[in-house]
């Protein structure tokens, strides 16, 4: 395993985020809403350094993927707050094809939130098939797995502190379920 970010690296980026997220909305009430399970610690580490009255919340999306074709986005919004009238900011590990964001703001709008937004740790780069692109993304990353700080591969290494990247040696190929 390589590192991309450090602990320190990821600290810097996040507050950065922070900043221009202050900006943009000021002092009036966002309603966050993390994607589960990779939002985790960008979703905690954000909603300490915002500065405006804040609602959490959550939304589960898992999509399953067979080799390389991906196919049906399932999305969990059982747990979602009311949104209606409100402004919401959606944040997420990392925008990768962009089929779990995109999915997800489709259904967000049907609960008629005054406005969506969204913020991404990670992009990475040359990968996305929707037309769509986030609000506010924090690191531009290379055409890589990457793991930690919320990030999974078969649901492990979500706790590291840090961003390593792991080689192809190191991914099991054949069919996997893969949860965002
Ligand atoms: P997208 O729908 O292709 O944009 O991918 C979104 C989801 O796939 C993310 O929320 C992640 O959970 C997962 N994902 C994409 N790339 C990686 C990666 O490099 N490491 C771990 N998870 C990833
Ligand atoms: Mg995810």
């Amino acid at each position: 395993m390589k590192v991309l970010l450090t602990e320190e690296e990821i600290r810097d980026g996040v507050a950065e985020l922070a900043y221009k997220i202050n900006e943009v909305y000021g002092k009036e009430p966002v309603t966050i809403i993390g994607i589960m399970t990779g939002s985790i610690m960008l979703l905690a580490d954000l909603i300490r350094v915002l500065n405006m009255p804040l609602r959490v919340g959550v939304i589960q999306t898992s999509s399953y993927r067979s080799g390389a074709v991906r196919s049906e986005l399932y999305i969990n919004a059982s747990m979602l707050p009311d949104i209606e009238n409100r402004d919401v900011l959606l944040i997420d590990d990392i925008f990768d094809t962009g089929h779990t964001l995109s999915g997800v703001v489709a259904a967000i709008r049907e609960n008629r939130p005054r406005s969506i937004r969204s913020a991404v740790l990670l992009r990475k780069t040359g990968r996305q098939q929707v037309t769509m692109q986030p609000d506010f993304v924090t690191f531009e990353i290379p055409d890589e797995f990457v793991i930690g700080y919320g990030l999974d591969y078969c649901d492990e290494y979500r706790h590291l502190p840090f961003i390593g990247t792991l080689e192809s040696s190191d991914l099991r190929s054949a069919d996997s379920d893969q949860h965002a």
